[in-house]
């Protein structure tokens, strides 16, 4: 008689089987995603282990009284609004429930790297591009690349505020207007330089503001960037620190200002409000149509031939057939 395979001896006792765990850099769910090619992915929630969960509860713990201090209040309320649980890895879905209805928002998983152009575009399509994997124990302060805390809880409760949701779309409608404005540049080799130059300048921006910006409220200065809002000991340094250098946001600055990852941000810009951010979103994108762009102080962030390619193939959409911009990458 032939048994079924899946059929277990009586009075066997169940092991369950730990959970993999979707630690950054060791998680081959992702890893297999990527080498599929795979940019957009399913949150295997199943897969998160024991040890991604009490990542996320000690980072969650920590944090608490620190945003209560220093985070600006559209933050807190977002965090509020989302009502993230504090013990365990939140699912996307549960998420986007609470996001989608107050702002068009959405968290949308990814497998890692998003080419510039890509993520733009997902910014003026209000879905944000989210990693799902949790730092490892020993990196709980930090961690070069993105995770989940990151992502959703420095970020996503900033996207739940109208103001600042509408400040980040028009952000992301640069992007088309940077691949509008390279496609009108007949010399493949200026076109380059240009390009390179207002992605610089783009993320520059994007750094000093969306992920390092400061705001004024009551009379004091509160955190809106989610790279402060993710990291215990930045946040209190960028805002306690008389060694930190805090300035108004000024265009020309932000996006002639190199900038280092790997250390607490020497130079901070602070904007009144998220209307006033939207007013310097808009002013970018003026800038960028005027050609003030064009010719940043080179240095940091090195822009890859992926970000490049990203906005070229968009170009080639206003000019005409891709291979007149794409450069040649066989
Ligand atoms: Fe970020």
């Amino acid at each position: 008689m032939k048994m079924a395979a899946n059929l277990r001896p009586a009075g066997r006792l169940e092991v369950p089987v730990p959970a993999a765990g979707l630690t950054t850099s060791r998680a081959p769910f992702i890893e297999q995603a990527r080498a599929r090619g795979e940019l957009y992915i399913e949150q295997p929630y199943e897969q998160y282990s024991e040890e991604n969960h009490q990542v996320w509860r000690s980072l969650f713990q920590r944090m608490g009284p620190r945003w209560e201090r220093y985070a600006n209040r559209h933050f807190l309320a977002g965090v509020r609004a989302l009502c993230l649980n504090p013990e365990r890895v939140p699912r996307l879905e549960d998420v986007n429930r609470f996001l989608s209805p107050l702002t068009g928002f959405r968290a949308r998983a990814v497998s890692g790297y998003v080419p510039a152009f890509v993520f733009f575009d997902c910014l003026r399509n209000r879905e944000f591009p989210t990693t799902i994997t949790v730092r490892p124990p020993a990196q709980l302060d930090y961690l070069p690349e993105p995770d989940i805390f990151h992502d959703i809880a420095g970020h996503v409760p900033m996207h739940t505020d109208p103001q600042f949701a509408a400040a980040l779309a028009r952000f992301g409608e640069c992007a088309h207007t940077a691949a509008e404005r390279v496609a009108g540049i007949a010399g493949a080799h200026e076109r380059l330089q240009i390009l390179t130059s207002i992605i610089q300048a783009m993320a520059r921006f994007f750094w000093f503001t969306i992920e390092f910006g400061l705001m004024r409220e009551g009379g004091g200065l509160r955190a809106y960037g989610s790279g402060l809002l993710s990291s215990f000991g930045e946040l209190e340094h960028a805002l306690a620190s008389p060694s930190v250098q805090r300035y108004p946001l000024r265009i020309e600055w932000a996006i002639n200002q190199s900038f280092a990852i790997d250390r607490y941000q020497p130079l901070l810009f602070i904007v009144d409000s998220f209307d006033h951010l939207f007013r310097q979103v808009d002013e970018l994108e003026a800038w960028m149509r005027q050609g003030k762009l064009d010719h940043v102080a080179p240095g940091e962030p090195e822009i890859s031939e992926a970000d490049l390619a990203s906005f070229l193939r968009n170009a080639a959409v206003h000019a005409g057939p891709a291979d007149t911009l794409l450069p040649n990458t066989h």
